[in-house]
């Protein structure tokens, strides 16, 4: 655990108790956070997940976007129970850099600010990624000099603007097919493997305290693709890229079967990488019932046994912790019901499952 997460993880615990205090003053309002779980009467304070998570110097923390800022409930409970948010679109390159050279960190201040304010550490998500990018970007043509520019700038802007603020930063999202192949992305075709190792050494220059990740799904469980990425880890250490982190996305179903996540975390940490649970969720085939729900309530506790198992396992984040502002049943349709929290903000068994399994 590095002094720098200990020492956020510190100003997070005393932020989530400032946070439920206001929230107790204001009034019984405290849906999700605030219910009594048997272990304390009224007024008596039910320790939130990050504060839970805190006391093994983990985090739990939430993605969220900025259309949810207007839902006051939603906003209280994203204050008080995360110790680590992440914008879920708000720095993605569309958002960060709408034409070229012209930087707009509006909405991810908007969460970054929400997250300072509530003492939460956050995650910068993401620098390089082959979904959600500026026309000006995917509709040009440009040579390897030019792409290799307009990526180096566009790193350097973006990480430059929340120096020395963040915790760390998704530099390469999705890098690799599920086979364990390069993703023909336009940078991989334009630019070959190293526009990886290039990205995180501009990142790194750009703000040497981040934490730099290399971030992707499907590799919760051992295969070709978490083979791939275990290989890069390799090669990108011995040649001294500053990487310090692999983020497992964990977009988990019930109709796939639960990943042996644990001894693959552990064998990501045993190269000496940080390893994160970056984007957690748990669908299934909808409509949800009991059965189903109480699966998913077990999945998300050997989700946080696993990450608790493993010494450099820093934490777990939900991708978004409502139902209510779930981006599954568009993505996939006919599946949802993944979050720990339904659709009117009401904890499942799926909370009180990651609360136990934080105890
Ligand atoms: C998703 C967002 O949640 C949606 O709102 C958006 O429409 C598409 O992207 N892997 C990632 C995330 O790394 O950035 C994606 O987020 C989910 C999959």
């Amino acid at each position: 655990m590095s002094q720098r997460l200990t020492r956020f993880l510190r100003l997070s615990a005393v932020g989530a108790a400032a946070a439920l205090c206001a929230a107790l003053t204001a009034g019984p309002a405290l849906a999700g956070g605030g219910h009594d779980d048997g272990h304390g009467g009224h007024g008596h304070h039910v320790k939130t997940l990050g504060e839970l998570a805190a006391q093994h110097h983990r985090y739990f923390g939430s993605a969220t976007d900025n259309p949810e800022f207007v839902d006051q409930p939603y906003l209280d409970i994203l204050g008080d129970q995360f110790n680590q948010l992440t914008a879920g679109n708000a720095l993605k390159w569309y958002q960060t850099e709408p034409q070229q050279g012209v930087f707009d960190f509006g909405p991810g201040d908007q969460v970054f600010n929400f997250a300072r304010q509530h003492h939460q550490i956050f995650r910068g998500h993401t620098l390089i990624w082959h979904n959600q990018l500026p026309d000006w970007l995917t509709s040009g043509t440009w040579t390897a000099d030019q792409l290799r520019a307009i990526l180096k700038n566009h790193i350097t802007q973006e990480v430059k603007h929340y120096k020395g603020k963040i915790y760390s930063w998704d530099v390469v999202n999705e890098a690799f097919n599920d086979d364990g192949t390069y993703r023909q992305t336009m940078f991989y075709n334009i630019l070959g493997p190293g526009y990886i190792a290039d990205a995180l050494r501009w990142a790194h220059k750009a703000d040497p305290k981040a934490k730099l990740y290399i971030n992707d799904y499907n590799i919760e469980f051992t295969g070709p693709k978490s083979n791939a990425y275990y290989t890069l880890v390799q090669q990108l250490l011995a040649d001294h890229v500053p990487l310090d982190g692999v983020g497992f996305q964990g977009h988990l179903a019930l109709q796939f079967g639960f990943p042996d996540l644990q001894p693959n975390l552990q064998r990501f940490a045993d190269l000496g990488v940080d390893v994160a649970v970056s984007e957690l969720d748990i669908r299934m085939i909808l409509p949800a019932d009991d059965a189903k729900l109480a699966t998913q309530a077990q999945w998300y506790s050997d989700v946080v046994k696993a990450c608790l198992a493993v010494r450099r396992c820093v934490g777990i984040t939900i991708w978004d912790y409502t139902d209510k502002y779930s981006w599954i049943p568009q993505f996939f349709p006919g599946q949802g019901a993944a979050h720990p929290w339904g659709l009117n903000l009401e904890p499942k068994p799926a909370y009180f499952a990651i609360r136990d399994a934080l105890k």
